[in-house]
């Protein structure tokens, strides 16, 4: 039997705890420390490329976190080849010591380098210090250990009849070939699920971390080392994505994609696998979580409390992490009777909150990722306030890169059904908001889920049992993950099983054993005596 697995505590780093002295300390030791230089790991050898790339800090992007050493696509080859041979030993390694390297993993992250990976996240990914807090400690460590637990419930499933004679078995084998893990910036957490799940079920991974979170991840890989993973278990290799995961996917032992980005290049790479099909030893496992446009909708039924707090579920849902969460919530749909308070309480709450660098732990909301990311959500909202017919922006609006990549929370009122900002997904500190009539809300309803192609997250707010049930009905294909009552984001480990259909992707749920399942081969055994 595995310890009993239980989420890890979260910490509130009130002024004067023990913790946010040591936060303040790891921030403060990072920085003096200037920017690392981050290898390629192949088979347990650092590898120092000279192709140098670098990572920067979006609060301030004159500030550089690491430098990181380039992969290309020779060595992701001699990558995918060491792992093939570490393959045979770690899949054939009983159950309990890969469990240990994992379980291991978390608490060395708990306890003796929660503040270190923290920092990287906060000042690499622009996370504020809660936000480091759920991700890089809470989640990640939640994920080591939960997966082992529904590991262990694969492992240990009821075995199949036997007829007289016979002797009945199932095996669950690792794929035969590797896993390529491509990882995002927005969540450490996921970054080291991504490479972690796999390789508990006994497979090999090369891991191509984002180059907006690879110092955090680089952290991660070494935790895992830390904790005894062996070399070649997982390759860690970042570099340029089409060189990396082009080399990865054009060989034949490839046998699983883990991804999570954007539903376009999960779209590209599925694509690209379909094409090369024949070379491949197995049909590979394709497994993504990609895009969404996350909504909160309101219910004629709510009353005022109900509506100020659906308000403040909206502002944490929109502009926690600038909005860069694959759960976030980008628009709200309410009835025209509640619109007034809404409205308040929105602008009340969207009035408090203070903006800047994610080092000054007052400031609630931080920068978005990059250059790239900046100028896409800065031209959606320029579009909603000069191009757009019955769009007008309410709050915020502002756009400011010249020292961080800073965007201020924005909320935009819109008439129009198929507003852009409405129906398109952005992936930034934006949220868009349309007034139904109270007597449309079946038709309403048809609208959140027929306007877009995605189907992450959503938030149906309500009072009467029979709009619940009614409005979860009519909402049945618009989320992999809903929510009653409480805001689109914060799916726990262990708790609410993570993943959206549709254009979102394949629904897997991390933090399950439906995503490990999908790394496993199994072999139905029959023994005649
Ligand atoms: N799992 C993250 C959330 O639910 C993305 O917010």
């Amino acid at each position: 039997k595995l310890p009993v697995i239980e989420n890890e505590a979260m910490l509130n780093y009130a002024p004067g705890s023990p913790e946010r002295a040591k936060i303040e300390h790891a921030l403060k030791e990072m920085i003096a420390n200037g920017p690392v230089e981050i290898p390629v790991v192949i088979n347990g050898e650092k590898i120092f490329t000279k192709k140098i790339a670098t990572q920067v800090n979006p609060s301030d992007h004159k500030k550089i976190v690491c430098k990181y050493h380039e992969a290309d696509a020779a060595l992701t080859k001699k990558a995918i080849e060491g792992a093939e041979e570490a393959k045979a030993r770690w899949e054939s390694l009983p159950f309990n010591d890969r469990v240990a390297v994992f379980l291991k993993a978390a608490d060395l992250l708990a306890v003796k380098y929660r503040y270190k990976v923290m920092a990287a996240t906060m000042l690499g990914q622009g996370k504020n210090i809660w936000q480091a807090e759920i991700d890089a400690a809470a989640e990640l460590c939640d994920f080591l250990r939960f997966n082992c637990k529904y590991a262990e419930e694969i492992y240990q499933q009821q075995p199949p009849k036997n007829s007289p004679g016979t002797w009945n078995r199932t095996e669950f084998r690792a794929l035969e070939g590797f896993v390529l893990a491509v990882s995002p910036f927005n969540f450490t957490a996921i970054g080291g699920n991504l490479p972690a799940a796999p390789a508990l079920m006994g497979n090999v991974v090369i891991w191509k971390p984002s180059p907006g979170a690879v110092y955090s991840n680089y952290l991660v890989y070494e935790i895992l080392v830390e904790a005894g993973l062996p070399a070649g278990v997982i390759q860690f290799v970042p570099g340029p994505a089409e060189e990396i995961v082009g080399a990865a996917i054009s060989n034949p032992s490839f046998a699983s994609l883990h991804f999570t980005g954007s539903t376009h290049v999960f779209r590209k790479l599925w694509k690209d696998i379909g094409n090369n099909i024949d070379i491949y030893k197995s049909y590979p496992r394709v497994v993504g979580e990609t895009g969404g446009k996350n909504y909160h909708m309101l219910h004629p039924s709510l009353d005022k409390d109900g509506v100020r707090h659906a308000a403040l579920q909206t502002i944490r849902a929109a502009f926690e992490y600038q909005g860069q969460k694959c759960s976030a919530c980008s628009r709200v749909y309410v009835p025209k009777s509640q619109f007034a308070d809404f409205r308040r309480e929105l602008l009340a709450e969207h009035a408090k909150i203070k903006q800047g660098s994610v080092e000054k732990f007052e400031n609630f909301s931080g920068p978005v990722i990059s250059q790239f990311a900046f100028d896409k959500i800065k031209g959606y909202i320029q579009h909603a306030a000069t191009a757009e017919k019955g769009t007008e922006i309410i709050a915020g609006g502002k756009c400011d890169d010249s020292v961080g990549y800073f965007i201020e929370p924005t909320i935009i009122l819109t008439t129009k059904k198929d507003a852009k900002t409405l129906v398109e997904e952005i992936f930034g500190p934006v949220v868009t908001i349309y007034v139904y009539e109270d007597a449309e809300f079946a038709q309403t309803c048809k609208l959140v889920s027929d306007t877009t192609p995605y189907g992450l997250t959503g938030a149906l707010f309500a009072r009467d049992r029979d709009s619940i049930v009614a409005g979860s009905n009519l909402l049945r294909n618009t989320s992999g993950n809903f929510y009653i009552n409480d805001k689109c984001t914060g799916a726990v480990v262990g708790q609410q099983p993570f993943g959206g259909g549709r254009a979102s992707g394949t629904n897997d749920k991390a933090g399950s054993s439906s995503l490990l399942i999908r790394f496993v081969s199994t072999r139905s055994i029959k023994e005649s005596f």
